[in-house]
C-alpha cells in the first residue's frame, strides 16, 4: 500500500448526500477507509461496488452508523435498559439491531457506550449503563454479544464499538465535552472496568472520548489506548476517534495545529479519524520529515485491516447488496418486554398500582401522554419507525367511554396554563387521575447537559393544580435521567419511572398500571435530593466523619449538609414492587476466605405479598481497611428470582478472592487481606449484612 492508500484507510467520513463523481473518484483514490451515518441503501452499494472493483487494491469500504438503542425499532433507552438488570433482553435487543443494521449494509455500530454516569446534569447520562462498573460492563458485554453473535463474519453480525473510551462520564459539573480530573486507582476499578469486560467479551472497536483525561486529552492519550488497552489487555481490534476529536486536540491546548494533531493522535494509538482529516492532509509530511514513525501508520491499518477481514468484507458480506430494513414484527414483543422490565416502581401507597381492571373513569393528563417522538428517547434511528403511545393504548384497553383526556402542557417545557382548567376538569370527573410527566426527549443525550434537573416547565404547577380534584393521582414519569420531583411525589399515591421506553412505551405502561406486569427494575443510577447533592453514588468513601456512624450521626461535625439530607432520594438498586419481599437467613460457607479460593454466600427470599412476581437480589461487599481506602459497597454480583406468593427461594452466590482486588496508585491490580463485610440486599442501602475475613 502507498501512504497515500494506508492513511485513507485511517480516516471516516460522513456520508456524501449524493454520489458525486468527486466521491467516487475518491474512493477509487482510496481516499476513505470509512463512512458513518445511515443514507440510502443504494448508496451504499454503489460506493462498495467502486471500492471492491475500481480501487487499485479492491479494499472494502467499512460503513459505520449510530445504532444506540434501536434502529427499525427502537428500545427503551440504555440507562433503561440497564433497571432491566436483564442481559440477556439487552443481549436480544442488540441482536435485532444488528439483523436491521446488516441488512441495510451496515457493518459496525458505535455503541455501546459504557461511561459511567454519576451525575444527572450530564444529558449523556441517558445513553449510560448507570453508575456501577460491574452492571455497567455486564451489560457492555451483552450488548456487544448481541452485536456481534457467533461471529463477526456471520451474515446478521456487526462490529461493536465500546465508547467512550476513557474518563468521559467523569465530566466536571455535569457539562458535556467538559474536562475530568480521574485518579489512577478511580479510573481502572469504576471509569475502566467496564471496557474492560468489553473488550474481554471481544468488543471489536473502541473510540476514543472527547474529554481531557488528567490533562491529556483522551484521543491523545497513549497511556490509555496503548499501555492499557493495548498492552494490559492485549486489544487488537479498532480505535476510531470520535467525531473530530483529533482536531479538538488543538482547543484542548494539546496539540499546537493539525499536523501536530495528526502526529498526537497517531501516536497515541487511535487507528481512524472521524470526520477532521488532519492524518490524510499531514500523515505523509510528517512521516517524510521524519517525524512520525511509518511503523505506527502500518499498525493502524493492521488494525483497520483485520476489523475488515473479520467481518468478512472481503467476502460475501462486503458485495451483499444493501436493502432497506423494515422494523421487524418480531421485535416489537421483545422492546414491550425490555420496556416492562426496565420500569422502576419508585412509589405505591396503600398498593395505589395496579389499577382495578373495572375502573370506570381514568383522567389521562400530561404533556408526555401522546408524543410518540419523545418516548422513543434521545437516540432514535428511525424516526419514522412504530411507536405506540400510553394513551393509544390505553384507549385500545379501556375503550373511549372510560377514559378523559386533557394534556395540560403541549410539551415538557410549557410554560403555559392555558390547558389547566380543562386538566383540572378532567380530574375531576374522573375515579383516579393518570398523569404523564418528565422530560422530552431533546432535554438528553449529547450536548443536552441540564443545571438544573427539576421536572421542567410547568409540570409542578400542573401537578398543583389538578390536586385540587381531591382524586388519587399516579404519575408515570418519562426521562432521560433522574430528576428531583420530591414535592411533586408527595402529591402522588404512586410513580413509576419509565426514562424513556422507546417503540412500545404504551402497551408496557399499560400493561403495568393493569397488573399484566408487574414492576421488577430496579434503579441503576442514584437520584439525589436536589442538585447541590450531586455528585452522589452509592459507592462512595466513607470519610473520617461519616454522616451514618451511629457515633458521629447526631453530631454536628459529620459529613452532612446543614439544609438538607445527606441520602439519596432513591438509591441505586431501588425499586419496589406490586408485592412484598423479605430477606432473611444469610449465610456464609465459612468465616474466612484464602486468597485464590471462593466463599458461598446465600440468604433468603421470600414474597410475603399476593402476587408473583420477579426480585433481583444484589450481593454488595465492602473492604474495611486496605491500602487505598474502599467504597462504602460495590456490586459484585445479582440474581433474579420468580417468586410466588409466600414462597421462599434461596438467592445463592459464589464470591471468589479475585473479586476483592482493586488498583493501587500506579495502575497496579492488587487484592489485600483483611476483614470484609458483604450484604445481600434488594438495593444498595439495606439488606442483610455478614462478615468475613480474606487471609494469605
Ligand atoms: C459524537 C458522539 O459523542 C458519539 O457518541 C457518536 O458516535 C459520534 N458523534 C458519531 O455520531
Amino acid at each position: 500500500m502507498t501512504l497515500e492508500e494506508k492513511l485513507g484507510q485511517m480516516s471516516q467520513t460522513g456520508f456524501p448526500h449524493l454520489l458525486s463523481d468527486k466521491v467516487k473518484d475518491e474512493i477509487r483514490a482510496g481516499r476513505w477507509g470509512s463512512f458513518y451515518g445511515q443514507y440510502d441503501p443504494n448508496l451504499k452499494a454503489e460506493m462498495q461496488h467502486v471500492a471492491m472493483n475500481e480501487s487499485r487494491l479492491n479494499i472494502p469500504l467499512i460503513f459505520g452508523a449510530d445504532l444506540i438503542h434501536g434502529f427499525r425499532t427502537t428500545f427503551p433507552i440504555p440507562l433503561a435498559q440497564s433497571c432491566s438488570w436483564r442481559p440477556d433482553l439487552v443481549a436480544q435487543a442488540a441482536h435485532f439491531t444488528a439483523i436491521d443494521a446488516a441488512i441495510e449494509g451496515i457493518h459496525w455500530t458505535f455503541a455501546p457506550m459504557m461511561d459511567i454516569g454519576r451525575d444527572p446534569r450530564w444529558g449523556r447520562i441517558a445513553e449510560t449503563l448507570g453508575e456501577d462498573p460491574f452492571l455497567s460492563g455486564t451489560m457492555a458485554s451483552a450488548m456487544v454479544q448481541g452485536f456481534q453473535g457467533q461471529s463477526l463474519s456471520d451474515p446478521d453480525s456487526i462490529a461493536a464499538c465500546g465508547k467512550h473510551y476513557a474518563g468521559y462520564g467523569a465530566a466536571e459539573a455535569g457539562r458535556d465535552y467538559n474536562t475530568t480530573w480521574i485518579p489512577e486507582p478511580l479510573l481502572h476499578d469504576v471509569y475502566l472496568a467496564p471496557f474492560f469486560a468489553a473488550k474481554n467479551a471481544g468488543c471489536a472497536s473502541f473510540m476514543s472520548a472527547f474529554n481531557d483525561l488528567n490533562g491529556v486529552p483522551a484521543s491523545g492519550n497513549a497511556y490509555i489506548l496503548r499501555d492499557v488497552l493495548r498492552k494490559e489487555w492485549g486489544f487488537d481490534g479498532v480505535v476510531v476517534s470520535d467525531y473530530e476529536a483529533v482536531k479538538e486536540l488543538i482547543p484542548h491546548g494539546y496539540a499546537a495545529d493539525e499536523r501536530d494533531a495528526a502526529r498526537k493522535g497517531i501516536t497515541a494509538g487511535v487507528d481512524m479519524e472521524m470526520v477532521s482529516r488532519t492524518y490524510f492532509e499531514n500523515g505523509a509530511n510528517l512521516v517524510n520529515a521524519g517525524q512520525l514513525d511509518p511503523h505506527l501508520i502500518d499498525e493502524s491499518v493492521r488494525n483497520i485491516l483485520r476489523l475488515k477481514f473479520r467481518l468478512g468484507l472481503f467476502d460475501a458480506k462486503g458485495t451483499r447488496i444493501p436493502q432497506r430494513a423494515k422494523a421487524s414484527p418480531d421485535a416489537l414483543p421483545l422492546a414491550r418486554e425490555l420496556a416492562e422490565k426496565s420500569f422502576v416502581l419508585l412509589k405505591n401507597d396503600r398498593s395505589a398500582l395496579p389499577l382495578s381492571k373495572s375502573i370506570n373513569k381514568l383522567a389521562i393528563i400530561g404533556p408526555l401522554a401522546d408524543s410518540p417522538r419523545d418516548q422513543l428517547g434521545c437516540w432514535v434511528a428511525d424516526r419514522e419507525g412504530p411507536a405506540i403511545t400510553p394513551l393509544s393504548a390505553l384507549r385500545d384497553r379501556l375503550g373511549e367511554s372510560h377514559i378523559i383526556y386533557a394534556q395540560g402542557l403541549s410539551n415538557s417545557e410549557d410554560e403555559s396554563h392555558d390547558g389547566f382548567a380543562d386538566a383540572l376538569a378532567a380530574a375531576r370527573s374522573a375515579d383516579a387521575v393518570l398523569i404523564f410527566l418528565g422530560e422530552d426527549a431533546a432535554l438528553s443525550g449529547e450536548a443536552s447537559s441540564r443545571s438544573q434537573i427539576n421536572l421542567p416547565g410547568a409540570q409542578e404547577a400542573l401537578v398543583d393544580e389538578l390536586s385540587k380534584a381531591g382524586k388519587p393521582m399516579i404519575a408515570v414519569i418519562m426521562a432521560g435521567r433522574p430528576l428531583v420531583f420530591e414535592e411533586v411525589a408527595k402529591k402522588m399515591s404512586a410513580i413509576l419511572w419509565t426514562w424513556h421506553p422507546g417503540a412500545m412505551a404504551g402497551p408496557a405502561i399499560t400493561d403495568t398500571l393493569f397488573g399484566d406486569n408487574v414492576p421488577s427494575g430496579k434503579l441503576t443510577v442514584t437520584f439525589p435530593r436536589n442538585v447541590g447533592q450531586i455528585p452522589i453514588y452509592y459507592n462512595h468513601m466513607n470519610t473520617g466523619r461519616p454522616a451514618d456512624d451511629p457515633g458521629t450521626a447526631e453530631k454536628h461535625y459529620s459529613s452532612r449538609y446543614i439544609d438538607v439530607d445527606y441520602s439519596p432520594e432513591y438509591p441505586f438498586g431501588f425499586g419496589l414492587s406490586y408485592t412484598h419481599f423479605q430477606y432473611s437467613n444469610l449465610r456464609l460457607s465459612a468465616s474466612q476466605l484464602k486468597m485464590g479460593g471462593a466463599l458461598d454466600i446465600s440468604a433468603d427470599v421470600t414474597n410475603t405479598g399476593k402476587i408473583a412476581a420477579d426480585e433481583t437480589a444484589q450481593l454488595y461487599i465492602r473492604q474495611l481497611a486496605a491500602t487505598y481506602t474502599q467504597p462504602v459497597r460495590e456490586l459484585k454480583a445479582f440474581t433474579i428470582l420468580h417468586l410466588q406468593p409466600g414462597e421462599t427461594k434461596a438467592a445463592h452466590f459464589t464470591l471468589n478472592s479475585s473479586q476483592l482486588s482493586f488498583h493501587n496508585a500506579a495502575g497496579g491490580l492488587i487484592t489485600e487481606a483483611g476483614d470484609f463485610q458483604a450484604w445481600i440486599a434488594p438495593d444498595s442501602a439495606s439488606g442483610l449484612q455478614g462478615h468475613f475475613q480474606l487471609i494469605p
